[in-house]
């Protein structure tokens, strides 16, 4: 049978990775697919740049329409990146009748229900499993194997360059800055690395597990959204006295008034699996039904254990070339007129317990306020930890690791404790789930 013909967008980390692991791979990756699949036209900005993988047999070109145009191609991917070119470029491709394979997470949330609403019009597929999680097979696990199951909630560290910046903090001492310049040299970060360090990568990736986990539409913009730009070295030293780790966590929970979706630093008992994924490993924890919890685990980004999962996605629309397109699997995994608007809490709704850190005058009744405050309020604390002030210094350190509670009164219990006039500075809280 004649080969599927793939026209490339993007020759970067992720372009040059699925050139590599489509060559060195192409007999077992025919055998699978039922037919060869060969890259025939490749997009990027600078012919002139040396790549990390060989382009022979592939026709160059610095203008990705001219791969998009191109008639005799059947599937394009697009590894662009951004929500402006690659949004043109993939909507092109599905006005022509071509199928897409895309790793951008950024464009799939932020426009992936108008996306794939042309996609079913036109009768085409656009795949997204490197979207989420990088080599790992989340997007498939969540859509497919768990299609027997109602997803209570799921929490995952989806962010490679943000765990291995904080799993270098911590186990190496190494500067937040240092870190960062070596993640970006290895092809981990996004081109704007802001958008991993303050959780937007995240978010991204949140809205879409989400939408495939509960059958809502994606909405990125009611994510609550946390970076790791703030957590202080203290912090992490405080959390493993209370054994504790810090991680950068998306969740995603049902709840009977709607659901939570919420990405932010937290504390996760130091025994538990998701909390000892270091460096650019990612992992998801999912929470269902019938089949209880499962954990996927692997590289979250990188060249390629992100083609790994490129690739895969190019078998799957090839397998699926000649099946009927009311009958392949919805891109949201729920058939798109069964999706559901259910109502996605505000943060000051989220249940959660809490990690306090404040500093104190070190006398006697400091501690009863606070401890009353949080009385006031319902909020069960669960341990408390005073360290007394280095020599000359006046203030105690004082941490608390409170129940889970409703987070506006958190707010406001925090409210009262900065208004104290024995309290210094502001009280910083890292939210903490024992994903039990
Ligand atoms: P890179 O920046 O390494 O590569 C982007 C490529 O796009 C470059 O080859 C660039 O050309 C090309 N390009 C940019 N603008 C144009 C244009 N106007 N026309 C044609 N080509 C253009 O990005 P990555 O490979 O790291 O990421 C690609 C996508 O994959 C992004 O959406 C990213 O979020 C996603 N992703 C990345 C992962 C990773 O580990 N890196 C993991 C999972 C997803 P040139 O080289 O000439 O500048
Ligand atoms: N910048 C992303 C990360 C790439 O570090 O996780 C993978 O999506």
């Amino acid at each position: 049978m004649e080969a599927v013909k793939v026209g490339l967008l993007g020759l970067g980390t992720v372009g040059c990775g699925v050139v590599r692991v489509l060559a060195r791979n192409d007999e077992e990756i025919a055998r699978r697919a039922g037919r060869a699949i060969r890259i025939v036209r490749a997009a990027s900005r600078d012919l002139s740049v040396s790549r990390d993988c060989d382009l022979s047999g592939i026709a160059l070109t610095n203008r990705a329409q001219d791969v998009v145009d191109d008639p005799e191609i059947d599937i394009v991917v697009e590894l662009i990146g951004g929500t402006t070119i690659a949004y043109e470029m993939v909507m092109r491709a599905i006005d022509q009748g071509k199928h897409v394979v895309t790793a951008n997470k950024a464009l799939i949330a932020l426009y992936g229900n108008e996306i794939f609403a042309r996609a079913s019009e036109q009768g085409v597929t656009v795949a997204f499993e490197a979207a989420v999680g990088g080599g790992i097979p989340i997007i498939k696990a969540i859509r497919e194997a768990l299609a027997g199951n109602t997803i209570e909630w799921l929490a995952g560290i989806i962010n490679g360059t943000g765990n291995f910046i904080l799993s270098e903090m911590r186990d190496k001492g190494r500067d937040f800055e240092d870190v960062l310049s070596e993640a970006q040299s290895l092809g981990y970060a996004e081109a704007d690395p802001t958008f991993d360090v303050e959780g937007i990568d995240a978010a991204h990736k949140l809205t879409i597990l989400a939408s495939i986990a509960f059958g809502i539409p994606l909405q990125y913009e009611r994510v609550y959204t946390e970076g790791i730009t703030r957590i202080t070295r203290e912090d992490v030293t405080y959390a493993a006295e209370l054994g504790y780790r810090i991680k950068h966590l998306g969740i995603a929970r049902r709840r009977d008034s709607g659901i939570e979706l919420r990405v932010h630093p937290t504390l996760i008992p130091h025994r538990r699996l998701i909390a000892n994924v270091d460096g650019v490993m990612n992992a998801v924890l999912v929470r269902a039904d019938a089949v209880g919890s499962t954990l996927y685990y692997g590289p979250g980004a990188g060249a390629e254990p992100t083609a790994s999962a490129v690739v895969a996605d190019l078998v799957d629309v090839t397998r699926a070339l000649t099946v009927d397109p009311n009958n392949r699997v919805p891109h949201l995994a729920f058939h798109p007129d069964s999706l559901i608007d259910l109502q996605v809490l505000p943060i000051g709704e989220a249940v959660t317990a809490y990690y306090l850190r404040l500093r104190a005058q070190d006398r006697p009744g400091v501690l009863a306020d606070i401890t009353r405050i949080l009385g006031d309020l319902s909020i069960s604390i669960e341990a408390v930890l005073q360290r007394q002030p280095a020599e000359e210094a006046t203030d105690a350190s004082i941490v608390i690791i409170t129940a889970a509670v409703r987070e506006a009164n958190m707010d406001e219990a925090i409210r009262r404790i900065e208004a104290l006039e024995t309290t210094a500075d502001h009280v910083t809280r890292i939210r903490l789930e024992n994903l039990s």
